[in-house]
Protein backbone atom coordinates (compact mmCIF):
# COMPACT_ATOMS: atom_id res chain seq x y z
CA UNK A 1 0.00 0.00 0.00
CA UNK A 2 1.54 3.18 -0.73
CA UNK A 3 -1.70 5.67 0.69
CA UNK A 4 -1.34 4.21 3.84
CA UNK A 5 -3.96 6.12 5.90
CA UNK A 6 -5.67 6.63 9.33
CA UNK A 7 -8.41 4.14 7.78
CA UNK A 8 -6.87 1.82 6.00
CA UNK A 9 -3.11 1.36 8.17
CA UNK A 10 -4.71 -1.78 10.39
CA UNK A 11 -5.80 -3.57 6.94
CA UNK A 12 -2.11 -2.54 5.55
CA UNK A 13 -0.69 -3.74 8.79
CA UNK A 14 -2.45 -7.83 7.92
CA UNK A 15 -1.29 -7.76 4.57
CA UNK A 16 2.19 -7.76 5.12
CA UNK A 17 1.38 -10.89 6.94
CA UNK A 18 -0.16 -12.85 4.04
CA UNK A 19 2.33 -15.54 3.76
CA UNK A 20 2.52 -16.58 7.18
CA UNK A 21 0.84 -19.77 8.08
CA UNK A 22 0.41 -20.09 11.57
CA UNK A 23 -3.44 -19.02 11.74
CA UNK A 24 -3.15 -18.71 15.42
CA UNK A 25 -0.15 -15.94 14.96
CA UNK A 26 -2.30 -14.49 12.22
CA UNK A 27 -5.38 -14.15 14.74
CA UNK A 28 -3.20 -12.74 17.71
CA UNK A 29 -1.56 -10.26 15.41
CA UNK A 30 -4.96 -9.32 13.61
CA UNK A 31 -6.07 -8.80 17.22
CA UNK A 32 -4.19 -7.03 18.75
CA UNK A 33 -3.58 -4.51 15.63
CA UNK A 34 -6.88 -3.66 15.32
CA UNK A 35 -7.16 -2.77 19.46
CA UNK A 36 -4.05 -0.94 19.25
CA UNK A 37 -4.54 0.90 16.06
CA UNK A 38 -8.26 1.80 17.50
CA UNK A 39 -6.81 2.63 20.70
CA UNK A 40 -4.33 5.47 19.35
CA UNK A 41 -7.25 6.73 17.29
CA UNK A 42 -10.04 6.77 19.79
CA UNK A 43 -7.67 8.55 22.73
CA UNK A 44 -6.26 11.01 19.90
CA UNK A 45 -2.79 9.76 21.69
CA UNK A 46 -0.18 12.68 21.29
CA UNK A 47 3.54 11.96 20.62
CA UNK A 48 4.24 13.36 23.81
CA UNK A 49 1.81 10.52 25.18
CA UNK A 50 3.64 7.83 23.00
CA UNK A 51 6.85 9.15 23.58
CA UNK A 52 6.14 8.69 27.51
CA UNK A 53 4.85 4.99 27.33
CA UNK A 54 7.75 4.09 25.52
CA UNK A 55 9.61 5.50 28.21
CA UNK A 56 8.04 3.10 30.78
CA UNK A 57 8.82 0.04 28.73
CA UNK A 58 11.95 1.56 28.31
CA UNK A 59 12.37 1.71 32.30
CA UNK A 60 10.81 -1.62 32.81
CA UNK A 61 13.79 -3.39 30.29
CA UNK A 62 16.55 -1.53 32.52
CA UNK A 63 14.68 -2.65 36.13
CA UNK A 64 13.95 -6.36 35.29
CA UNK A 65 16.52 -8.73 36.13
CA UNK A 66 16.30 -12.36 36.69
CA UNK A 67 14.88 -11.89 40.10
CA UNK A 68 12.44 -9.11 39.46
CA UNK A 69 10.52 -9.06 36.39
CA UNK A 70 9.03 -5.80 35.66
CA UNK A 71 7.17 -6.58 32.66
CA UNK A 72 5.37 -9.26 34.78
CA UNK A 73 4.24 -7.01 37.66
CA UNK A 74 3.28 -4.35 34.72
CA UNK A 75 0.95 -7.40 33.40
CA UNK A 76 -0.41 -7.86 37.11
CA UNK A 77 -1.46 -4.51 37.44
CA UNK A 78 -3.01 -3.84 34.10
CA UNK A 79 -5.47 -6.91 35.55
CA UNK A 80 -3.67 -9.29 32.17
CA UNK A 81 -2.19 -11.71 34.12
CA UNK A 82 -5.37 -12.43 36.40
CA UNK A 83 -7.31 -12.61 32.48
CA UNK A 84 -5.44 -14.82 31.56
CA UNK A 85 -5.71 -17.19 33.98
CA UNK A 86 -9.56 -16.57 34.35
CA UNK A 87 -9.77 -17.56 30.65
CA UNK A 88 -7.64 -20.91 30.66
CA UNK A 89 -9.10 -21.97 34.25
CA UNK A 90 -12.04 -24.06 33.46
CA UNK A 91 -15.21 -25.39 35.78
CA UNK A 92 -14.94 -27.50 38.88
CA UNK A 93 -11.36 -27.00 39.93
CA UNK A 94 -10.10 -24.65 42.57
CA UNK A 95 -9.77 -21.45 40.84
CA UNK A 96 -6.28 -20.12 39.74
CA UNK A 97 -4.47 -17.04 41.08
CA UNK A 98 -1.47 -14.96 39.85
CA UNK A 99 2.19 -16.48 40.52
CA UNK A 100 3.72 -13.16 41.23
CA UNK A 101 7.54 -13.03 41.02
CA UNK A 102 8.56 -14.53 44.14
CA UNK A 103 8.47 -18.09 43.69
CA UNK A 104 11.93 -20.16 44.12
CA UNK A 105 12.08 -23.52 42.27
CA UNK A 106 13.75 -26.21 44.37
CA UNK A 107 11.92 -25.88 47.87
CA UNK A 108 13.23 -27.91 50.36
CA UNK A 109 11.51 -31.06 51.09
CA UNK A 110 9.55 -30.89 54.25
CA UNK A 111 7.42 -33.46 56.41
CA UNK A 112 3.77 -33.08 56.42
CA UNK A 113 3.00 -31.05 60.20
CA UNK A 114 6.56 -29.03 59.55
CA UNK A 115 7.13 -25.78 60.83
CA UNK A 116 7.41 -22.55 58.78
CA UNK A 117 7.60 -20.11 61.44
CA UNK A 118 10.62 -21.03 63.55
CA UNK A 119 11.85 -17.84 65.77
CA UNK A 120 9.72 -15.47 63.56
CA UNK A 121 7.44 -13.17 65.86
CA UNK A 122 3.52 -13.10 64.48
CA UNK A 123 0.63 -15.33 65.23
CA UNK A 124 1.06 -19.34 65.00
CA UNK A 125 -1.16 -20.70 62.22
CA UNK A 126 -2.03 -24.28 61.54
CA UNK A 127 -2.80 -24.74 57.87
CA UNK A 128 -4.23 -28.06 56.94
CA UNK A 129 -6.23 -29.48 53.92
CA UNK A 130 -7.11 -32.40 51.39
CA UNK A 131 -6.25 -32.31 47.65
CA UNK A 132 -8.43 -34.16 45.78
CA UNK A 133 -10.38 -34.97 42.49
CA UNK A 134 -13.35 -32.85 41.04
CA UNK A 135 -15.38 -35.97 41.90
CA UNK A 136 -14.46 -36.32 45.32
CA UNK A 137 -11.42 -38.62 45.22
CA UNK A 138 -8.59 -37.90 47.17
CA UNK A 139 -4.95 -37.32 46.11
CA UNK A 140 -2.31 -39.50 47.79
CA UNK A 141 1.51 -37.63 46.83
CA UNK A 142 0.31 -34.47 45.22
CA UNK A 143 2.68 -32.52 46.10
CA UNK A 144 2.33 -28.61 47.76
CA UNK A 145 4.94 -25.78 47.11
CA UNK A 146 3.43 -23.52 49.59
CA UNK A 147 5.46 -19.96 50.13
CA UNK A 148 5.24 -16.75 52.11
CA UNK A 149 6.63 -13.23 53.20
CA UNK A 150 7.89 -13.32 56.75
CA UNK A 151 5.54 -11.28 59.09
CA UNK A 152 8.22 -8.35 57.88
CA UNK A 153 5.87 -8.35 54.76
CA UNK A 154 9.19 -8.98 52.55
CA UNK A 155 9.68 -12.35 50.49
CA UNK A 156 13.42 -14.34 51.78
CA UNK A 157 14.32 -12.83 47.93
CA UNK A 158 13.87 -9.33 49.43
CA UNK A 159 15.17 -9.43 52.71
CA UNK A 160 19.16 -9.80 54.00
CA UNK A 161 17.93 -11.27 57.11
CA UNK A 162 16.46 -14.13 55.94
CA UNK A 163 17.79 -17.56 54.22
CA UNK A 164 16.98 -17.96 51.13
CA UNK A 165 14.41 -20.69 51.59
CA UNK A 166 12.57 -19.40 54.25
CA UNK A 167 8.84 -19.49 54.31
CA UNK A 168 9.17 -21.65 51.40
CA UNK A 169 8.20 -25.72 51.53
CA UNK A 170 7.24 -28.66 49.02
CA UNK A 171 4.67 -31.27 51.23
CA UNK A 172 3.70 -34.31 49.25
CA UNK A 173 0.10 -34.81 50.35
CA UNK A 174 -0.54 -38.44 52.10
CA UNK A 175 -2.40 -41.41 51.46
CA UNK A 176 -5.88 -39.78 52.06
CA UNK A 177 -4.95 -36.58 49.85
CA UNK A 178 -4.23 -34.78 53.07
CA UNK A 179 -1.69 -32.22 54.37
CA UNK A 180 -0.81 -29.71 57.12
CA UNK A 181 1.82 -27.41 58.83
CA UNK A 182 2.10 -24.60 60.54
CA UNK A 183 3.30 -21.19 60.12
CA UNK A 184 3.17 -17.25 60.92
CA UNK A 185 -0.17 -15.87 60.15
CA UNK A 186 0.38 -14.07 56.45
CA UNK A 187 0.38 -9.95 56.40
CA UNK A 188 -0.57 -7.77 53.85
CA UNK A 189 2.48 -6.16 51.83
CA UNK A 190 2.89 -3.76 48.92
CA UNK A 191 3.78 -4.78 45.25
CA UNK A 192 7.43 -3.10 44.51
CA UNK A 193 7.08 0.38 43.90
CA UNK A 194 10.93 1.62 43.17
CA UNK A 195 10.01 1.27 39.19
CA UNK A 196 7.88 2.65 36.37
CA UNK A 197 5.01 0.38 37.62
CA UNK A 198 5.11 1.98 40.62
CA UNK A 199 5.13 5.56 38.90
CA UNK A 200 2.39 3.96 37.18
CA UNK A 201 0.20 3.36 40.56
CA UNK A 202 0.97 6.82 41.94
CA UNK A 203 0.08 8.93 38.74
CA UNK A 204 -3.63 6.91 38.52
CA UNK A 205 -3.59 7.09 42.46
CA UNK A 206 -3.65 3.56 43.04
CA UNK A 207 -2.66 1.76 46.07
CA UNK A 208 0.06 -0.86 45.62
CA UNK A 209 -1.31 -3.23 48.28
CA UNK A 210 -2.30 -7.06 47.99
CA UNK A 211 -4.62 -8.50 50.92
CA UNK A 212 -2.11 -10.88 53.15
CA UNK A 213 -2.45 -14.40 51.55
CA UNK A 214 -0.07 -18.25 51.27
CA UNK A 215 1.04 -19.01 47.49
CA UNK A 216 0.27 -22.63 46.70
CA UNK A 217 1.40 -24.83 43.08
CA UNK A 218 0.04 -28.46 43.56
CA UNK A 219 1.09 -30.98 41.35
CA UNK A 220 0.13 -34.57 40.25
CA UNK A 221 0.38 -36.89 37.92
CA UNK A 222 -2.75 -37.15 35.44
CA UNK A 223 -4.01 -33.43 36.43
CA UNK A 224 -3.35 -29.68 35.37
CA UNK A 225 -1.17 -27.70 38.09
CA UNK A 226 -2.58 -25.01 39.85
CA UNK A 227 -0.89 -21.97 40.66
CA UNK A 228 -3.39 -20.44 43.23
CA UNK A 229 -3.35 -18.24 46.91
CA UNK A 230 -5.64 -18.08 49.63
CA UNK A 231 -7.11 -15.55 51.13
CA UNK A 232 -8.16 -15.06 54.94
CA UNK A 233 -11.67 -13.50 55.04
CA UNK A 234 -11.00 -10.46 57.54
CA UNK A 235 -8.09 -8.43 55.16
CA UNK A 236 -8.78 -5.09 54.47
CA UNK A 237 -7.56 -5.67 51.38
CA UNK A 238 -9.91 -8.52 50.21
CA UNK A 239 -12.18 -6.18 47.97
CA UNK A 240 -9.10 -3.89 46.55
CA UNK A 241 -6.09 -6.34 45.44
CA UNK A 242 -3.70 -4.55 43.05
CA UNK A 243 -3.40 -7.36 41.06
CA UNK A 244 -6.63 -8.82 41.20
CA UNK A 245 -5.60 -12.20 42.45
CA UNK A 246 -8.69 -12.96 44.93
CA UNK A 247 -11.55 -15.29 43.99
CA UNK A 248 -14.44 -16.72 46.07
CA UNK A 249 -13.65 -19.65 46.34
CA UNK A 250 -10.03 -18.85 47.44
CA UNK A 251 -11.07 -17.25 50.80
CA UNK A 252 -10.70 -18.86 54.44
CA UNK A 253 -11.65 -17.86 57.60
CA UNK A 254 -9.04 -18.32 60.48
CA UNK A 255 -10.47 -20.48 63.48
CA UNK A 256 -9.06 -18.91 66.73
CA UNK A 257 -7.92 -22.00 69.00
CA UNK A 258 -6.81 -22.33 72.69
CA UNK A 259 -3.69 -23.65 72.82
CA UNK A 260 -4.47 -27.11 74.70
CA UNK A 261 -5.96 -28.05 71.41
CA UNK A 262 -3.38 -28.08 69.48
CA UNK A 263 -2.97 -31.25 68.03
CA UNK A 264 -0.36 -34.15 70.19
CA UNK A 265 1.18 -35.50 67.41
CA UNK A 266 1.90 -35.00 63.75
CA UNK A 267 3.34 -31.69 64.09
CA UNK A 268 6.78 -30.57 64.69
CA UNK A 269 5.32 -28.23 67.48
CA UNK A 270 3.36 -31.06 68.92
CA UNK A 271 4.07 -30.81 72.64
CA UNK A 272 5.21 -27.54 72.14
CA UNK A 273 2.48 -24.83 71.50
CA UNK A 274 1.93 -22.71 75.18
CA UNK A 275 -0.40 -19.42 73.25
CA UNK A 276 -3.79 -19.62 71.78
CA UNK A 277 -3.53 -19.90 68.00
CA UNK A 278 -5.29 -20.13 64.26
CA UNK A 279 -6.65 -23.05 62.18
CA UNK A 280 -7.01 -22.52 58.77
CA UNK A 281 -8.94 -25.55 56.81
CA UNK A 282 -8.22 -25.36 53.26
CA UNK A 283 -9.08 -28.22 51.10
CA UNK A 284 -7.65 -27.87 46.96
CA UNK A 285 -9.37 -29.37 44.15
CA UNK A 286 -7.54 -30.28 40.97
CA UNK A 287 -8.79 -30.43 37.16
CA UNK A 288 -8.14 -33.98 35.29
CA UNK A 289 -5.04 -33.50 32.69
CA UNK A 290 -6.64 -31.96 29.35
C1 LIG B 1 2.88 -11.96 45.02
O1 LIG B 1 1.84 -12.29 45.53
O2 LIG B 1 3.90 -12.47 45.42
C2 LIG B 1 2.87 -10.91 43.93
C3 LIG B 1 1.98 -11.05 42.88
C4 LIG B 1 1.99 -10.11 41.86
C5 LIG B 1 2.86 -9.03 41.91
C6 LIG B 1 3.74 -8.91 42.98
C7 LIG B 1 3.74 -9.86 44.00
FE1 LIG C 1 2.63 -13.00 47.36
Amino acid sequence: MRNVTKDNITETFLSYFDKQTDPRLVELMESLSRHLHAFAIETKLTHDEWTHGLEILRRAGNITTPERDEFVLLSDVLGLSSLVDMINSSEGGTSSSVLGPFHISDSPEMELGADLKGKHPGELILVQGQVRDVAGNPIAGATLDIWQTAPNGLYSSQDPDQEMYEFHALFTSDENGNYRFTTAKPVVYTVPIDGPVGDILKATGRHPWRPSHLHYIIKAPGFRTLVTEVFPDDDPYLDQDTVFGVREDLIMSYIPEAAEKFPNTGFALSGNVTEDYLRVDFDLVLQPNK
